[in-house]
Formats: structure tokens, C-alpha cells, sequence
């Protein structure tokens, strides 16, 4: 039930001014004597030539009260109007606990096609913190926008072809061991890529064998492709298990290598459309006049770029899924690159270039010393997921130790803690990581809002002759009761905008104020000792708040556990 759409046709058909300009005007009195809802007339005045409180009064005179609307009051320029509070209440508690896990969901996106480009880290390099913002955010509006009836493609652009591939070749015909790269992973991947750099730079040589060893690849030759298979493999192991612990998969895993046969035709149109130019040896296309610099396209030594390969895949995924928006999710340095690929495929005279979209993040600092590292400055993201679990643990054991299967829970806690603060403010703003404040329990936190989740979930377990039959709504006549249901009846709209603005945390937020405004209502009312008609009424306030907490959460990619 959308309220303020629902006054603003009655006032529409009142006064005969498009109901979408008088919704976008009807506001929400912070002083609870003017009403719930009120609609200031003066913006009507140049319209209707009148003054304002004259045009409040007509319209006062012909509206037809809606039935969730007790009284409506004509102050001045004001329309006020006073909610049925008891109609309401029913109404809200109805719709989540009728519709349940689907509540907020919708088909608003139904027949449109969304690709969603992310987390996408580079194979033979360790999966570290820095993508998992990446990850979490994307997963985080797949989640959203599947909610919301799109078709949802997520892909997984593996950054794992370049000359890089060429060097680690290299290195470990020279260095390596196949017993210490099955043993150690990435660790030994990078391990002698780093010893290749060091050695490069005293014998440049090196770096002459690495091309032609990427020359190689891509000429399909068979020694050159089942050494990169296999440094591929073995990375991808290890994404999957930190995958797994997020709770995160993907549609597609076509990385940068699909496109390594699909550029050649691509590179072909941009030169019969006249947009590749030579310079210094190398194939550019020009941006001078979008004021940014060159889309470098094919370097000296004939190699393809990060950029060949985005505009390739973009082309490909525009005939593959038709998408209708393609969004990207990448750290904010990231931008230019974007800006000029984007405006090559507008020269490249596709209109739906503009259907493409950057969606940047900020990056993710540590509080100093309190992150366990491993090889120079990165942190692993595995390692922190373990972390994270371990502190969770920790707290567990102080506070509930008696939980059962304290492992599970400990794993859903601690990583729902990262992935909610992840997604706490706008992506633009950096991400710092404190145990101390992301596991708070009575912070704005994942643990808090779980924690929340789990409390309603006890209560309901203590009752189990609860059932929706025959509530009477007029018991939940106080102020926390009724601020519950406004917040349950506006997260349907939070999914909707979190969507259209791509920013997660508007939902992220949203439940910390539902969880906040719960624990209010828990307070200040008992609920199973209560009445019997008054405990059925609160009980349906449990209830529906239990089941939007946990739709909400998952819609975050984070799990709600009955217990902790
Ligand atoms: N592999 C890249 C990186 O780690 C991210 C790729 C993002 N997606 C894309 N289509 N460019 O920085």
C-alpha cells in the first residue's frame, strides 16, 4: 500500500492536478499534532490562481476520505491528514504476513535484462580485500534487482589473460616447483611472479621471453595454454572457497580469455569506422574531444589491452543478453578507464553506450595493526572472513556459550558483520575495517540487526498458538507499535530505490532502523505475558518483523540465524 501515492489521486481528483506532482509535495509533519501526512497548498496557487488557504479549503470540501485516513484538518495552507491508525496497522501487518519471504518484491522490472559486472579479481594474484567490496556490492544489487522482477545476469570478468601470464610462464620454468604451486596456491604464484620482476629489472631479457610467451597464448600454442589452464585452476580454487563463505556465485566466469578470439573483428570495425589511429607505433582511438586521452587499443608489440577486452566483451554482451543496462562495479580509480571505453563504443555509433554504467566504490582501509597480513602490505580476504569468524566466536562464547552449533553461527555472524558494513554507507565513501565496531551488537551493525532478527524469532518459538486469525488490530494503538508498521510498509520502496540509485546501504540503513524501532516496541511492551488479545496483536508485530529482517538481510547476502 503506497500511502502518499493513494492521498495524492484523491487530492488529484479533487483539484485536477497530476497526482505525481502532488505526491512528490505531500510531507510527513515532524509534529504528530499536524497529522501524518500534510499537503501544502501553495505550489497549486500559480496554477489554480487562488490564494493558498482558499485552495485548501475547496479541496478539503470535495476530497473523498481514503479508508486509511481517520480525520482530515484544514489549517491554513495546510491539508492534514490523520491516519486510521488501526486500519493501517492491519493493512501493513497483513500485506508482509501474507505475502512473507516475498514481501517487497515486485515485477517493476519484469522483461528487462540487467548484466552485473563484479568482484572479477585477477587470477595468479591473491584475492584480497580490495575486492571484496566488489563483490559484496554486486552481489548486493543482483540480489535487488532480481527482488524487483529484472533479469539478472552476474558475471565474473576474471582479469586472467595479459602479458602477465607470459612472466609467471617464466618464472616458473625457471623458478618454480608444480609440489610448491599444488601446495601453496597463489602464495607461490606470486611468489616467484615477484622474484620475476626483481630479476627483470637486472636482465631485461626476461621480459622479451614473457611476451613472446604471451605471444604464444594467444596463438593458442598447447605448452603455453595448459601452463596458463592450470595457474588458472589453481587460483579459481581458491575464489571459489572464499565464494563459498560469502554465499556468492555467478551466471558467467567469462573473464578477459573468452574475448582473446573475439577481438580481432572488434578491432576490425573500429578501423573501417575510421577510429583507429597509429601513434608511436601503437593503435589509439582518439578522445581529444570528450577531454580525455586516448583509448590505447592495440600496443607496439601487437598485444591487446585490459580496454580492447572491455569493449569486446560489451559488444559481445549486447547481442549474447540484450541487456537493457550493463553495470560495472569497480573501485572509483577505475573511472577513467570506464569514461573512455565507453565513449569509444559511442564512436563506434551504438547508441546504448549510454546504457552503460560505471558504478564505483571507495577503498578499504584497515585499522592499523589489527589485521593479521601475510606477504607485504595486502590482506587476504580469506584470512580476514577467518578472522572475522574467530572474533565472532569470541564474543559467543562470553555472552551465549551454551549456543548450539556455535561454529555455524559464528561463520554467519562474523561474515554477515563484513558484508554489512560493507554495504553501511554510500560506496563512494571509503570502508574501514574495526572488529570492534562491526561486531558491536549494539551498534548499527549486521551482528545487531541478526541479533534482532534472532530475538523475534525466540519470542515467536515461545508462543506457538500464535496464528493470524482473528487479530484484533485496535490493541496496537501506541506510538512504537505504529512506527514499526510505518517502517515495514516503506521497505518495499527502500528495495525500489536502493535500485534505482544502485546504492545498497539505503537498504542496509532501513533495517537498522526497523531493528531499532523493534527493540523500542520490545521494550517498551510486554508481549507474552500481555492479554491474550493483545499478545496475538504484538505477536503479528513479531512476526512481520522477523520476516522483513530476514528478506531484507538476504537481500544483502547475509544470513539471518533463528538463534545466536
Ligand atoms: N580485474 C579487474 C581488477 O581487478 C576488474 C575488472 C572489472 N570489470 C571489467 N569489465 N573491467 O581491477
Amino acid at each position: 500500500m503506497d500511502m502518499k501515492q493513494k492521498l495524492a489521486e484523491a487530492i488529484s481528483t479533487a483539484c485536477t492536478v497530476a497526482a505525481d506532482e502532488i505526491a512528490a509535495a505531500i510531507e510527513v509533519p515532524s509534529n504528530p499534532d499536524m497529522g501524518d501526512f500534510a499537503y501544502p497548498c501553495f505550489k497549486l496557487a500559480k496554477v489554480l490562481r487562488k490564494a493558498p488557504p482558499m485552495i485548501a479549503a475547496e479541496i478539503g470540501e470535495k476530497l473523498v476520505k481514503p479508508d486509511f485516513i481517520s480525520e482530515i484538518k484544514i489549517v491554513g495552507a495546510y491539508i492534514n491528514f490523520f491516519m486510521d491508525k488501526q486500519f493501517y496497522t492491519k493493512q501493513v501487518l497483513q500485506d508482509v504476513l501474507t505475502q512473507n519471504s516475498d514481501y517487497g518484491k515486485s515485477n517493476m522490472g519484469a522483461g528487462k535484462t540487467i548484466v552485473i559486472d563484479y568482484s572479477s579479481p585477477n587470477i595468479a594474484k591473491p584475492f584480497h580485500v580490495g575486492h571484496l567490496r566488489s563483490t559484496v556490492i554486486g552481489n548486493a544489487l543482483y540480489q535487488i534487482h532480481k527482488a524487483l522482477g529484472y533479469h539478472c545476469v552476474g558475471i565474473n570478468h576474471l582479469g586472467d589473460w595479459g602479458t602477465q601470464f607470459g612472466k609467471l610462464i617464466v618464472a616458473y620454468q625457471k623458478w618454480g616447483s608444480a609440489e610448491a604451486i599444488e601446495k601453496d596456491g597463489i602464495q607461490e604464484l606470486m611468489r616467484i611472479y615477484v622474484m620475476f620482476h626483481d630479476a627483470a629489472k637486472e636482465n631485461p631479457a626476461l621480459d622479451d621471453e614473457a611476451r613472446l610467451w604471451f605471444v604464444k597464448m594467444q596463438d593458442g600454442d598447447e605448452e603455453a595454454i595448459s601452463l596458463w589452464k592450470w595457474f588458472y585452476q589453481i587460483s579459481i580454487r581458491e575464489f571459489a572457497r572464499v565464494y563459498d563463505m560469502l554465499g556468492v556465485s555467478f551466471d558467467a566466469y567469462t573473464g578477459e580469455s573468452f574475448y582473446n578470439d573475439k577481438m580481432a573483428p572488434v578491432v576490425e570495425e573500429l578501423r573501417q569506422k575510421g577510429l583507429l589511429v597509429e601513434s608511436e607505433g601503437a593503435q589509439i582511438v582518439d578522445l581529444s574531444d570528450a577531454n580525455m586521452p586516448p583509448c590505447l587499443i592495440i600496443r607496439k608489440d601487437g598485444g591487446t589491452l585490459y580496454a580492447t577486452r572491455d569493449i569486446t566483451a560489451a559488444l559481445y554482451r549486447k547481442k549474447t543478453y540484450d541487456f537493457d543496462k550493463c553495470i560495472y562495479l569497480t573501485a572509483l580509480d577505475q573511472n577513467l578507464h570506464f569514461a573512455q571505453w565507453f565513449e569509444v563504443i559511442h564512436k563506434m555509433g551504438y547508441d546504448w553506450y549510454k546504457n552503460l554504467i560505471h558504478v564505483p566504490f571507495g577503498l578499504v582501509s584497515l585499522e592499523s595493526g589489527k589485521l593479521s597480513t601475510r606477504q607485504g602490505n595486502v590482506v587476504l580476504m580469506e584470512d580476514l572472513l577467518h578472522q572475522a569468524i574467530a572474533e565472532t566466536k569470541k564474543i559467543i562464547e562470553e555472552k551465549n556459550p551454551g549456543l548450539p552449533d556455535k561454529e555455524t553461527v559464528a561463520q554467519k555472524v562474523g561474515i554477515g558483520a563484513v558484508i554489512f558494513n560493507d554495504l553501511y554507507n554510500t560506496r563512494i565513501k571509503d570502508v574501514v575495517f574495526s572488529w570492534e565496531r562491526m561486531l558491536n551488537f549494539d551498534g548499527e551493525t549486521g551482528p545487531y540487526v541478526q541479533y534482532t532478527h534472532a530475538r523475534a524469532c525466540s519470542i515467536l518459538k515461545k508462543a506457538p498458538d500464535f496464528s493470524m486469525e482473528n487479530i484484533d488490530f485496535s490493541k496496537l494503538d501506541d506510538e512504537a507499535s505504529l512506527q514499526v508498521c510505518k517502517l515495514l510498509e516503506a521497505f518495499p520502496a527502500k528495495i525500489a530505490d536502493a535500485a534505482a540509485k544502485l546504492e545498497p546501504y539505503l537498504l542496509t540503513r532501513h533495517l537498522v532502523a526497523i531493528a531499532q524501532s523493534f527493540n523500542k516496541f520490545y521494550h517498551d511492551n510486554p508481549i507474552l505475558s500481555s492479554e491474550a488479545t493483545v499478545r496475538q496483536a504484538r505477536l503479528a508485530v513479531v512476526m512481520a518483523v522477523k520476516t522483513v529482517l530476514a528478506a531484507g538481510l538476504a537481500l544483502l547476502g547475509i544470513d539471518a540465524p533463528e538463534q545466536m
